[in-house]
């Protein structure tokens, strides 16, 4: 059973999955099919008035594509210690080769408010339609120690900026 969640109630389970071993980022690509995709960068907040999930993917990843053809995305976030093998796998895998999706025995099921799907064995799921996409270039930053350290092979992040239309956890109560 999910129990229906505001979009900053589990705040604290997203941030350690975050600066742990990530947590799963679905998009649909062109053909309907979905990939997933593990991140460890993103955050939530307010932006235009909306609650929102941003991601940063980088320019090299299958999962690039994937979002300029789709509408929305969902993030899932593994309960504490859960699916480690899994997410390695769709953190170090490329859609383009493989359908992590299957390879890993993940589970679909169909979101509520978008057309990407949810990964079942998550114990939280944000479902969000995307706003914006932008392009990070070299002129963007004003640090050069952050081009230097993550951006010498010119693999900069796109950034999507996807509106939280639906949160919710496993309930274990
Ligand atoms: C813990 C972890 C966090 C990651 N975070 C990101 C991220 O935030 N953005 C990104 O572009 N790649 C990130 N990656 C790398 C991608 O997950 C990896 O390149 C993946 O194979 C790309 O899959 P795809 O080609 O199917 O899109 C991360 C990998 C791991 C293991």
């Amino acid at each position: 059973m999910k129990k229906l969640l505001s979009w900053s109630d589990r705040a604290d389970l997203l941030a350690k999955a975050l600066s742990g071993d990530g947590v799963f980022l679905v998009v649909l690509n062109k053909d309907g099919k979905a990939n997933a995709m593990t991140i460890g960068w993103g955050e939530m907040g307010i932006v235009w008035s909306r609650p929102v999930f941003i991601v940063l993917v980088r320019h090299s990843r299958y999962t690039y594509s994937c979002l300029q053809s789709s509408e929305s995305f969902t993030v899932n976030v593994p309960g504490p210690n859960t699916l480690k093998e899994e997410l390695l796998f769709c953190g170090t895998k490329s859609g383009s080769d493989i359908d992590k999706v299957a390879a890993c025995g993940l589970t679909l099921a169909a979101s509520e408010e978008v057309n990407t799907p949810i990964i079942e064995e998550c114990a939280l799921h944000y479902e969000c339609r995307i706003l914006l996409r932008k392009q990070l270039e070299e002129v963007d930053f004003s640090s050069s120690k952050i081009l230097q350290k993550y951006y010498k092979e010119n693999d900069h992040h796109m950034l999507v900026i996807g509106e939280i239309l639906l949160s919710y956890a496993e309930d274990t109560s």
